[in-house]
């Protein structure tokens, strides 16, 4: 599978092309800034776990996060959005110099209806966000990337070899949600 064509399953899952998907990552002044630099990303991050770890209504959903803490899922993920989005390159100094997304999520099965239940709680934690709330272009842009990337992750964790793999969660293994 070519990275075209998994860029077309992602773009036909989600309704997001992976040009769509960019903007948020070439925005100048940057998304970094008009967030709120590295503190704005971590309001990010909590207002999103703070979301995924109440959702006792989705338990299927909250079981894919059961292996791991949300101080840790918070940092990991904010010091990814910061490198990503135009700001200091901080996840790569904790984890490495590859990002590998989709290798780091294919073992917790997820589908395409987690990756909507993902980005319905991304939307809610954007439209929260003390910086981010009142600027429509950059939650547009937003939308577009965690949507696209969202879907392109489950595409794309099809394809793993298993030494691409890292990360899971033993509850249900097997299971694609
Ligand atoms: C498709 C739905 C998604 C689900 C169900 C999901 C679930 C998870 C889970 C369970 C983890 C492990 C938590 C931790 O300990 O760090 C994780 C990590 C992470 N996720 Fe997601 N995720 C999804 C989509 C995304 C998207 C769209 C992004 C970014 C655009 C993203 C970025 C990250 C990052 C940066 C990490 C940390 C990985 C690491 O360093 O080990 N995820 N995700």
């Amino acid at each position: 599978m070519s990275k075209q064509e998994l860029q077309e399953r992602a773009l036909k899952a989600g309704g997001v092309s992976y040009e769509e998907s960019l903007q948020a990552t070439q925005m100048v002044p940057t998304m970094f800034e008009r967030m709120g630099q590295v503190d704005g990303c971590q309001e990010l991050s909590r207002l999103f776990y703070n979301r995924v770890f109440d959702d006792s209504d989705a338990v299927w959903f909250l079981n894919i996060f059961s292996s791991s803490t949300k101080e840790e899922a918070i940092e990991n993920q904010y010091l990814f959005f910061a490198q990503t989005f135009g700001g200091p390159d901080l996840y790569r100094q904790k984890k490495g110099k590859y990002t590998r997304l989709v290798g780091r999520h294919a073992n917790y099965g997820i589908g395409h209806r987690a990756a909507d239940h993902w980005v319905k709680h991304m939307k809610a934690a954007i439209e929260e966000h003390s910086h981010l709330k009142d600027d429509q272009q950059a939650k547009d842009a937003l939308y577009q990337y965690f949507q696209y990337t969202a879907h392109y992750i489950v595409a794309a964790s099809d394809y793993m070899r298993p030494d691409q793999l890292s990360g899971g969660t033993a509850i249900d293994a097997g299971r694609i949600w």
